[in-house]
C-alpha cells in the first residue's frame, strides 16, 4: 500500500440478521472507531432495510457510515416489496451493496440487473458496492478470471469514480465457509481487476476501492489486507459482532 492508495473501507454485511436491539453493537462498533480501533480505515455497516433509517439516525455525528444491501433500479413505482436507491437516501444510508453473490444466487440477478442498480445508486447520490467473484466450480475450472471479467465489465456502472464506486470481490466458496483464498490468489485478482478498471475508467480507475469479502475474520484479515490492491474488506458474518468487526477494521490501525 502506498500512500497514493485510496482510504481504506471496512464494510459489514449483516445480511438478513438484526432486530432494534442491535443498535447496541453499532454503539460498540462507533465507540471503537471513536477510540481510533479501526486506524485509518472507513467503517460502514450495512444492517437490513428495516434497521437502516434508526441506525442512520444512531451513526449521525459518529464516524462511522450506514447502507443497505441492495435497492431497485428505478425511483419508485408499482414494485411491491422493492426500495429504491432514492428512499435509501432519505433514510439516512450512504453506500448499497449490490450484485451480491446471494442476491445473483437467490434472486437470479443478472450483471445487467446489478448494472441498474449500480447505476440506481449513482442517481441517488448513493456510493454502489458492487460484488463479483466465482463459484468453486468456476475457480476449479480455471475459469475466475474469465467469470471475474465479465462480471466486472457487465455491472459495472456508467459514470463510475473512486467516489461513487467500490467493488468487492468475493469468491462464493469463500463466503460463509470459513475457506478463504491463498494471498497469492486474491493479488491476481485483484490486480486482474485494477487492470480492468484502469482499462475502462483510465487514470479514475486506480482510485476506485477494491474490496475483498468471503470469511475475513480477524485471524485472517492483517494478511488479506495487506495484499496489493486489497482497499478494504467487506466483512458478513464477523460484522455482527463489535469486537470481531473492529478486530478486522485494527489491520489499518
Ligand atoms: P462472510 O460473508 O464474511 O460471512 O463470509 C461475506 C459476504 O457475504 O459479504
Amino acid at each position: 500500500m502506498t500512500a497514493t492508495r485510496p482510504r481504506p473501507l471496512v464494510a459489514g454485511n449483516w445480511k438478513m440478521n438484526g432486530l432494534i436491539k442491535g443498535v447496541n453493537e453499532l454503539d460498540a462498533i462507533a465507540t471503537g472507531v471513536a477510540a481510533g480501533e479501526a486506524g485509518s480505515a472507513e467503517v460502514l455497516v450495512c444492517p437490513p432495510f428495516t434497521l437502516v433509517s434508526r441506525f442512520s439516525a444512531e451513526a449521525a455525528g459518529q464516524h462511522i457510515k450506514i447502507g443497505a444491501q441492495d435497492c431497485h433500479a428505478e425511483a419508485s413505482g408499482a414494485h411491491t416489496g422493492d426500495i429504491s436507491a432514492e428512499m435509501l437516501k432519505d433514510a439516512g444510508a450512504s453506500y448499497v451493496i449490490v450484485g451480491h453473490s446471494e442476491r445473483r444466487t437467490d434472486h437470479a440477478e443478472t450483471d445487467a440487473q446489478v448494472k441498474a442498480k449500480a447505476e440506481a445508486a449513482l442517481r441517488a447520490h448513493l456510493v454502489a458496492i458492487v460484488c463479483i467473484g466465482e463459484t468453486r466450480n468456476e475457480r476449479e475450472s480455471g475459469k475466475t478470471l474469465d467469470v471475474v471479467g465479465t462480471q466486472l465489465a457487465g455491472s459495472l456502472p456508467a459514470g463510475a469514480t473512486g467516489a461513487n464506486t467500490v467493488i468487492a470481490y468475493e469468491p462464493v466458496w469463500a463466503i460463509g465457509t470459513g475457506l478463504t483464498p491463498t494471498a497469492a490468489d486474491v493479488k491476481q485478482v485483484h490486480d486482474f481487476i485494477r487492470a480492468g478498471l484502469v482499462e475502462r475508467l483510465g487514470d479514475e480507475g486506480h482510485n476506485v476501492r477494491i474490496l475483498y469479502g468471503g470469511s475475513v475474520k480477524p485471524a485472517n484479515c492483517v494478511e488479506l489486507m495487506g495484499v496489493d490492491n486489497v482497499d478494504g474488506a467487506l466483512v458478513g458474518g464477523a460484522s455482527l459482532k463489535a469486537a470481531d468487526f473492529l478486530g478486522i477494521a485494527a489491520a489499518y490501525r
